[in-house]
């Protein structure tokens, strides 16, 4: 197995984008019935999340323009799986997702990130589904990311090894796990977290920074969903 990145859990920049106004009546969901989404407070978190990322963590904040027409847009991380100075421009499972990746892209460009880019009209993947744990790759496969998707984040990133894991009752990999740290995994108790955990190795303690994120949980957002992290401290 390879060693751990160099840098691996280190980041100078965090994508963001706003909560657009068509978040709570057409944003995707799992569960139809929660109708209930507070625009206001949904905003209010996002705001209290980016604070936390720029203040706390010390990232510089690259902001998307909000877009009404996308639902959804506010989940960056589901656009493109960054590693190193690569940026992978995702195929979200989602139709009506797929627009999402436009903004995005340009942001990365932007940022000078070498940018490769998924064409193959075969393959689907959301960010959401793509653990890195600095050694290796986990990639879900969901309802919205398939082995084809897999395969080419793969070949995107050939220094890494890419095992698959099959995702039941959730959204995507990330809605009940995370890196934590280096070798340090965190993951949620649900049944679908506890039938995944079996790929996974044992957890340690670990510090939090609460940050709540009530509003877009409704509509299976979570905390990684809501930024991309990159890493330009080599070139600064
Ligand atoms: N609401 C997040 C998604 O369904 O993609």
């Amino acid at each position: 197995m390879a060693g751990l990145t160099v840098g691996f859990g280190e980041y100078t920049h965090a994508i963001v984008r706003g909560v657009p106004a068509s978040l709570p009546k057409d944003a995707l969901r799992m569960n139809e019935a929660n109708d209930d989404v507070d625009l206001a407070r949904a905003r209010r978190e996002h705001e209290l999340y980016v604070g936390v990322l720029m203040h706390k963590l010390g990232l510089q904040i690259v902001e998307l323009p909000v877009d009404d027409s996308l639902p959804d847009s506010v989940f960056v991380e589901d656009a493109a799986l960054v590693c190193g100075d690569t940026a992978l421009i995702t195929r979200p499972g989602a139709l009506g997702r797929r627009k999402e990746t436009e903004m995005v892209k340009k942001a990365l460009t932007d940022l000078h990130l070498n940018i490769v880019e998924m064409t193959d009209e075969s393959a689907t993947l959301d960010g959401g589904d793509v653990l890195f744990t600095g050694r290796e790759f986990f990639v879900g496969l969901s309802k919205r990311t398939n082995q084809r998707g897999a395969e080419i984040l793969a070949d995107a990133f050939k220094d890494y090894a890419v095992s698959t894991v099959p995702i039941y009752d959730a959204l995507h990999l990330k809605s009940f796990c995370s890196m934590a740290g280096p070798g340090l995994l965190v993951i949620g108790s649900s049944d679908g977290a506890q039938k995944a955990l079996k790929v996974f190795e044992r957890l340690k303690d670990h510090m939090l920074i609460p940050v709540p994120l009530t509003q877009m949980a409704k509509v299976d957002g979570s905390l990684s969903c809501c930024s991309i992290l990159v890493n330009k401290r080599h070139e600064m």
